[in-house]
């Protein structure tokens, strides 16, 4: 999604937004732009395409302390160098860039052209442009008058010409974060662009307008209202945000992920009482009896990670757990009962429809747990309670140790809710153990790399794959299927083994790998009778299994035998091994495999 980076202080503003730009590239976008101001004078510069585009534009220097810019990921309007941010208005005065979407736009827009003014681009942005330099005097007066007129979601940053060193910002639902720096001051939707200047944030709620200058900042409201702020620290350490040796993102994090767990269970495990400890709940165990149900909500990979936590749960605490689309769900005006607990899970804190799915839920009256990556974001902010994944920054578009983190805080979370209902210590210490061993597991699971990238190349040539798997192991296929999609393009269609006769069947032939997981338990018989009746119908198949069984053997083209683990953490393991295949059939393809086609890290509109 789009990205924003604002500077103001002593250094020469070009260098350091450029810089903030490429560090926003990973959250998805398809053109970018600045603009700098100068001895009363605003210079903008725009590229649609990747950053070097951009970067090929710009002259050798671009004098001038203070400026925005943007990566746009197009809404309204084409990836154009027209529709690209920063937008002007007439007179060059104002310029703005904007993350979200101004919903009265159209109407706006006519309002404009009656007066006789004329938008160049196809963009919403634009319009803000233009109302902003009707209005005369200081910009943070323009911005409160134009934003009370403007329906919609947006963080915004904007300069005037007029005002040489001054920088408002403003957000209503796409976050907005102030960087307080020594004699300088940014801002940007996003951490990673500030982690290299600054370890102290603020961050803007919706409705709150900032200027800042070099040396300051001041927060108030629409209605011009001071704002009481708190700064926070940054949690992520600058080299975070590296490639850390490896050639993607995506393959440093999944091979982060050991660590990762480790961080996840940091003083989690409590050994004494055969339990999980996990400090920020804001419910007495008291409180958490009185729950019957559990409902989860999260989009993408988290929603998997929330089917796959749901099994978990509903195994060890006996609880009846169910997870939805969190979109789905606040469209459907969901029945809130108090007697239920409500988790939302998300890696960056703001998917625009887990926040919305959330404020449903809170508006009704029910109680909202997170499970959140980002510190300090706009879900782990208005929750009611929650847990930190603490899985350290997640630069890859398509995720991996985040859904790895999400099913360990779901592991815990069901290890703790077990504990207060029926689970003996003795299943409660067992677990904590295989919680423990965890990191190890998965570091032996990373050692299966090689052989999988061998298996890469029998899958890279297909067109159409199916991943399979029962219960447990369905939610993993659903993760597996969508890692294939998002970063090789290879249709990839997860089903419950189960359903295979019930629609499939019908499209399984020698041209359509099929990818089946079959973990070692009672319904392992279940699964090889999938597993022949797609044999018998030609089409190769590759196994992943943790069970020593010459039947799978001998059906299948390949098997991926993975260390053998608790059944309540079975899907962790399996879910790395495709983790580990999509990156490898992506990059026998030869993928962008960082920077996948129409896909944003954060999806901040609806
Ligand atoms: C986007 C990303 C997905 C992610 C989803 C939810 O679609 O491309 O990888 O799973 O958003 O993101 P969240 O930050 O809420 O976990």
């Amino acid at each position: 999604m789009c990205g924003i980076i604002a500077y103001t202080g002593t250094k020469s503003a070009a260098p350091i937004l450029m810089d903030g730009l490429r560090k926003l590239e990973y959250r998805g976008y398809d053109s970018s732009g600045i603009s700098i101001i100068n001895r009363k004078r605003i210079r903008t510069f725009k590229a649609a395409g990747k950053l070097l585009v951009l970067e090929d534009r710009l002259p050798d220097e671009i004098a001038g302390a203070c400026g925005i810019g943007h990566t746009r990921w197009a809404t309204h309007g084409a990836p154009t160098d027209i529709n690209a941010h920063p937008h002007m208005d007439e007179s060059a005065r104002i310029s703005v860039v904007h993350n979200g979407i101004i919903e009265n736009a159209s109407a706006l827009r006519k309002q404009l052209e009656n007066s006789g003014i004329i938008c160049v681009s196809e963009t919403d942005t634009e319009v803000l442009a233009h109302l902003l330099a009707s209005h005369r005097g200081p910009l943070i007066d323009a911005v409160r008058s134009v934003l009370k007129k403007v329906q919609g979601t947006y963080g915004l940053a904007a300069i005037d010409k007029d005002s040489p060193g001054s920088i408002v910002i403003a957000r209503n639902g796409s976050p907005v974060i102030i960087g307080i720096g020594d004699g300088e001051m940014l801002a940007a939707s996003d951490m990673s662009a500030l982690a290299r200047h600054t370890r102290e944030v603020i961050h803007l709620d919706d409705g709150e307008v900032a200027e800042l200058t070099a040396t300051g900042f001041t927060v108030t409201t629409l209605d011009a209202q001071p704002s009481t702020k708190s700064s926070s620290q940054l949690t992520s350490e600058l080299e975070e945000y590296d490639k850390g040796g490896y050639s993607h993102y995506l393959h440093r994090e999944i091979h982060d992920q050991d660590n990762v767990v480790l961080k996840t269970l940091r003083g989690r495990l409590d050994t004494r009482f055969s339990t999980a400890h996990l400090g920020g709940l804001n419910l007495h165990a008291r409180d958490l009896l009185k729950f019957k149900r559990i409902k989860i909500l999260g989009c993408g990979s988290a929603y998997y990670a929330g089917m796959a936590g749901a099994n978990m749960i509903e195994e060890l605490a006996r609880l009846p757990v169910s997870a939805e689309p969190a979109a789905e769900f606040r469209y459907r005006n969901p029945i809130i009962e108090a007697e239920t607990l409500y988790i939302v899970v998300s890696q960056s804190g703001e998917t625009f429809d887990t926040l919305a799915a959330l404020r449903e839920v809170q508006r009704k009256g029910g109680f909202v747990l997170g499970i959140v990556n980002s510190v300090g974001s706009t879900i782990a902010r208005e929750v009611n309670g929650g847990v930190y994944m603490h899985a350290g920054p997640e630069v890859s578009v398509a995720s991996t140790k985040a859904y790895t983190s999400m099913l360990t805080v779901f592991a815990l979370i069901a290890l703790m809710l077990g504990r207060l209902r029926d689970m003996s210590p003795q299943r409660g210490s067992a677990m904590v153990h295989a919680l423990d061993e965890l990191p190890q597991h998965i570091k032996d699971t990373l050692q299966l790399e090689d052989q999988i990238e061998k298996i890469a190349g029998f899958m890279a040539s297909a067109t159409s794959t199916f991943y399979l798997g029962r219960t447990d192991a369905f939610p993993v296929a659903l993760e597996g299927a969508q890692k294939l999609k998002e970063i090789s393009y290879i249709h990839a269609e997860a089903y419950p083994a189960s359903e295979l006769k019930h629609g499939p069947l019908a499209l399984i032939s020698i041209d359509t790998p099929c990818l089946i997981i079959l973990p070692d338990n009672e319904l392992l018989p279940k699964s090889l009778s999938s597993l022949e009746e797609i044999r018998t119908r030609g089409a190769p198949t590759i196994s992943i299994t943790d069970a020593d069984n010459e039947q799978i053997d001998a059906l299948s083209d390949h098997v991926i035998r993975t260390p053998r683990v608790d059944s309540i953490l079975k899907p962790i393991i399996s879910g790395i091994t495709l983790q580990l295949l999509a990156y490898h059939i992506a990059l026998k393809l030869d993928r962008d495999i960082d920077q996948p086609r129409n896909l944003a890290k954060s999806v901040t509109v609806e």
